[in-house]
Order: structure tokens, then sequence, then C-alpha cells
């Protein structure tokens, strides 16, 4: 499905190298202010283009509002926007149809829709199809911020390096250290040691994964639906759509498993004006409702998969083995990129659910 939420619907389209690629969205309530510069400068962090680290595809990204917004708010009618497609190029992809990427959709994609399929550059498969997710989370955030709730990602590890972020560093903060490095990671030590190791990779023609953190503030207490739609439930639907996901963990995550429960409850605390915890394992979620705290989430973003190194791939027109050495234009990490659009979807799943439960109303 290219359609997520239940009160914030929003609905994706295009493809990576089709005419153009945006977004769709149902139930932005009348009088939502919609600030274009405030959507392209959030487009603009997704974009490849002037950052050293990344790929060389060159893409305007312009932003263009279709419909559903009147003197800079929303109207109340279904909302389209989209970016266009500029610099397409098929040849590396038209090499490519026979023989699928390992570690990229082309395989299952093919065997599923059939050789008529548009692969082409990932097709729907790629992550030209979070731009639609940017545009989406842009407003997510508008909406939530009119309630308080204000959310920061930013790039947690890179390969080996991890930055070390004290737990009570403000979130505006975190969000201005992170937003001035390229790599979008608060910690500045970190940060020039990720760079080091992603151009390393890049020399050999290979890539690196990371850890993004998303934090969410302000959440009103209560935030969340029983069972199916968790606030954990909604955020890794929303967090899995993005491609290169490849784990989620709240809080102390996996931890947890090796944590007593003297030491992973969190001690309740009344701080003169709410109650609050003196720690935060749950990661700001206790049954699957917002308790408060900040929700902390961290996402596993998986290697590039298109490397320029050989790489053991099977002819499917022949069976045959072969090998493949990926061309095109491919980041050696696409964590940096990841950062804005999970900070995006985790936006949209906190508005769909604050609409939901009348949070926003
Ligand atoms: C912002 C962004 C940019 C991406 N750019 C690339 C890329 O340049 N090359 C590539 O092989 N994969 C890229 N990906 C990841 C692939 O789209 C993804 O790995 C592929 O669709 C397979 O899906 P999966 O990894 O979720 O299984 C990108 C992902 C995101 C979120």
């Amino acid at each position: 499905m290219m359609e997520f939420g239940r009160a914030f619907r929003m609905t994706i389209f295009g493809s990576s190298h089709g005419p153009e690629v945006g977004v769709e969205i149902q139930g932005i309530p009348a009088g939502t202010p919609i600030d274009a510069a405030a959507i392209q400068g959030e487009l603009d962090r997704r974009r490849p283009v002037g950052r050293r680290l990344a790929t060389r595809r060159q893409e305007e990204d312009r932003l263009v509002v279709d419909r559903g917004v009147r003197s800079g708010r929303a109207d109340g009618t279904p909302f389209r926007a989209h970016v266009a497609n500029e610099d397409v190029r098929r040849e590396p992809y038209d090499r490519m149809r026979e023989t699928p990427r390992p570690g990229h959709a082309d395989y299952p994609a093919r065997v599923r829709y059939g050789p008529e399929a548009d692969l082409s550059g990932g097709g729907i498969f790629s992550g030209r199809m979070t731009v639609g997710l940017v545009i989406a989370g842009a407003i997510a955030r508008t909406l939530l911020g009119r309630r308080g709730i204000e959310i920061a990602a930013f790039t947690r590890s890179i390969g080996p390096v991890t930055a070390e972020i004290p737990e009570a560093t403000p979130l505006a903060e975190l969000a201005a250290r992170a937003r001035a490095q390229e790599v979008g990671s608060p910690d500045a030590g970190a940060a020039a040691a990720m760079e080091a190791a992603i151009a390393e990779a890049r020399r050999e023609g290979d890539s690196l994964g990371g850890v993004v953190e998303i934090r969410a503030t302000g959440v009103p207490v209560g935030l969340g639906e029983p069972f199916f739609d968790s606030v954990e439930s909604v955020i890794a639907h929303a967090v899995f759509s993005v491609p290169a996901v490849k784990a989620i963990e709240f809080g102390a995550g996996f931890r947890a498993a090796r944590m007593r429960g003297s030491e992973h409850n969190d001690p309740f605390v009344w701080d003169g004006r709410a109650v609050r915890t003196a720690t935060n394992h749950a990661g700001g979620i206790l049954g699957g409702l917002a308790t408060g705290m900040p929700i902390v989430v961290r996402v596993a973003v998986k290697p590039t998969s298109s490397i320029a190194k050989a790489q053991r791939t099977v002819n499917l027109a022949t069976g045959e083995a072969e090998e493949l050495v990926v061309t095109g234009r491919h980041d050696p990490c696409i964590v940096p990129r990841a950062v804005v659009v999970l900070e995006g979807v985790t936006a949209v799943a906190l508005a769909d659910l604050a609409l939901v439960g009348g949070f926003l109303s």
C-alpha cells in the first residue's frame, strides 16, 4: 500500500525515473498554516546536492503545491504536492534489468511485478519516494507544534563511530547542533570521524550503515490507541516504510532484555507541576500510551546496497551466475539523508494518533 494513516492520510505517488514524486494528504485540518518555504527547507535537508558525501544525482527538488492550500493555509480539501524528477539517467539500470542487485529490491519486485515493471532507478523502491514523506512530515510538524509537540532526529552512529550525547541536552540544541554537521550528528568530534569513515568506504567502493535517533517532547500523556495502534506500533509502521530501515527500538530497547525490573522500571516523581519519571527506559511509552516523557526511538539503517565492488548475482534470463558491478550514482551512506525522512514519518505517525485521539481539537 502506498497509503498511511487514519485521520492524517498520506498517499505517496511517482517513481524514481517517472516525471515526478510527491504526496497527497487528506485530513489536514482547515486553517493549518502551510509554509511552503519551511517545507522546501526540509526537502533541502534530504537533497544530496551540495553534500560532499552523497550521491551526485543533481535534483533541484523544487516544491510544487498542486492543491489544498489557499492564502498559505490548508483549505480542508485533499492536499497535493510534488517535485519533478529532472536528473534521470536510465542506462545503468537498463543494464541491470536481468541481473538483480544484491541487497536491493530488484529481485522480489521483478518476480512480483514481472519484466514490464519500471524498476529504473529502483522504481517505487527508490529512496526518491521519500520526498513525499518529507513534505507530509513538515506539515505534520506544524500541526504538532501547535500542541507543543516538538520532534528532532539526528545521526547517532555511522559504521563504527557513535556520537556521545548527554541525555539532558535540550531538543532544540540537539537539532541545531545536528543540522550544523553534514552527517547530521550533534557531536562535532564524532561527526568528523563519521565523515572520514564514509570517505574511506567510498574510496573502497563500499558503503556504511548507521543509527538514527528520533526524539519527541511535549507529547500529551495518554496519546496512543489501545493495542494495535499503540504509539510503538504506529511509529514502527511508518518507520519501516522507509527504504533501508532494518530495526527499531524504543527507550532502552534491546538493552531492556538484559536488565532487571528494579533497574528498568522508571520511578515516578512529582516535579511540582506534573508526574515525571526519574529515568526514561520506557522511551516515553507505557502500555502503548505516551507517558509525557520524551519519546525516544532509534532506527538502524543498513549500508547502501548499490556498491561499486563486484558482487555475485544471477542472470534471471539465463540462470547463469554473473558478476555485477553497480554503476549509477549512489550514496556510500544514506544515514545523513534518512535523518529528515525518519523525523518526518515519526511526525506523521504522531499527528495521525493526535488527530485520532482528539488531542488536536
Ligand atoms: C533517502 C534515501 C536514499 C537512498 N538512496 C539509495 C541509493 O542511492 N542507492 C541504493 O542502493 N539504495 C538507496 N536507498 C535504499 C534503497 O531504496 C533500499 O535499500 C531498497 O529499496 C531496498 O529496500 P530495503 O532496504 O528496505 O529492503 C535509499 C534510501 C533512502 C531512505
